[in-house]
């Protein structure tokens, strides 16, 4: 008698080929434009992960076609210099997006910095204005990391209506406007962080599980349900090295969708912010 193995390894989820579809779609939108939109970066600190990430923004800019500058502070400067930084951009009529960094340094007030950000430029959607339009259910500057997780997540053809769906970190970047995308979507959803007590309970209900905590190996097969999608937005450094919060070998044995790290959420995140970018300057 033979046996068949019913189960299949999980389908690679392509962030980097998604995110390279979303630019070049940008890039059309950008030609029909009077002007190369601007997207005017604040970085604050010496932080080589931030200064990563603010390189991959530049880069993709320049394939999409729009222009960046960098307003560099160091990380001893002044709440009031950072935020009238970012007043003299809301009022330049040259600047059409307006990001400023996170983790911002100790001694400045995040909310405080992010709250001066101009509505119509804040293309990282992080203002109270556009975080409350999001929690109304209405997506027009939507946090960049948590849309490209929805396009991962949609790129698989699944319908989120009535599926569980568990978030395993609660930070404006992800947990909470990824939360309000997927209840926007009619699905049932779990916020989860690093003081839940038993992660798994939630994990193993997920028909679509994303992770964002920064833990190596936090999720493994065992806490994963057969089926689900899981999508990795955890990063971690070592030697030079990324790693995700996922057990990759354990969990692709058991997922029916797993995004790869790097690969995933990475360049999804650069692409989203680039698509809010031609986005404000439209609507400018
Ligand atoms: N730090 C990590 N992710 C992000 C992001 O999406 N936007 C900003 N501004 N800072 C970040």
């Amino acid at each position: 008698m033979i046996f068949l193995n019913s189960f299949m390894p999980a389908k690679l989820i392509d962030g980097k080929k998604l995110s390279e579809e979303i630019l070049a779609r940008a890039g059309k939108r950008v030609s029909k434009l009077k002007q190369k939109p601007v997207l005017a970066v604040v970085l604050v600190g010496e932080s080589p992960a931030s200064q990563l990430y603010v390189e991959k923004k530049r880069q993709a800019c320049e394939k999409a076609g729009l222009r960046s500058k960098l307003y560099s502070f160091s990380e001893s400067v002044s709440q009031e210099e950072v935020v009238a930084k970012v007043k003299e951009l809301n009022e330049d009529n040259s600047v059409n997006g307006i990001l400023v960094q996170l983790p911002l340094p100790k001694n400045l007030d995040r909310n405080t910095v992010l709250e001066a950000v101009s509505p119509a430029k804040d293309v990282d959607g992080f203002s109270a204005e556009n975080l409350g339009k999001l929690a109304l259910g209405v997506e027009d500057m939507v946090s960049c990391t948590a849309s490209g997780i929805i396009k991962m997540i949609e790129s698989t053809g699944t319908d989120l209506k009535g599926k569980n769906c568990c978030i395993v970190n609660h930070s404006i970047v992800v947990g909470r406007p990824l939360a309000q995308l997927l209840l926007n979507r009619n699905a049932t959803v779990s916020v989860c962080n690093e003081f839940t007590e038993n992660l798994a309970e939630f994990t193993k209900k997920a028909d679509v599980l994303i992770t964002a905590a920064g833990v190596p190996g936090l999720i493994k097969g065992e806490m994963v349900k057969v089926g689900a999608i899981v999508i990795d937005a955890g990063i971690a450094r070592k030697n030079g090295k990324v790693f995700g919060d996922v057990e990759f070998d354990s969990v692709k044995e058991i997922a029916s969708a797993i995004t790869p790290v790097p690969g995933g959420a990475g360049p999804m995140t650069v692409a989203c912010l680039i698509e809010n970018t031609v986005k404000a300057a439209e609507n400018q």
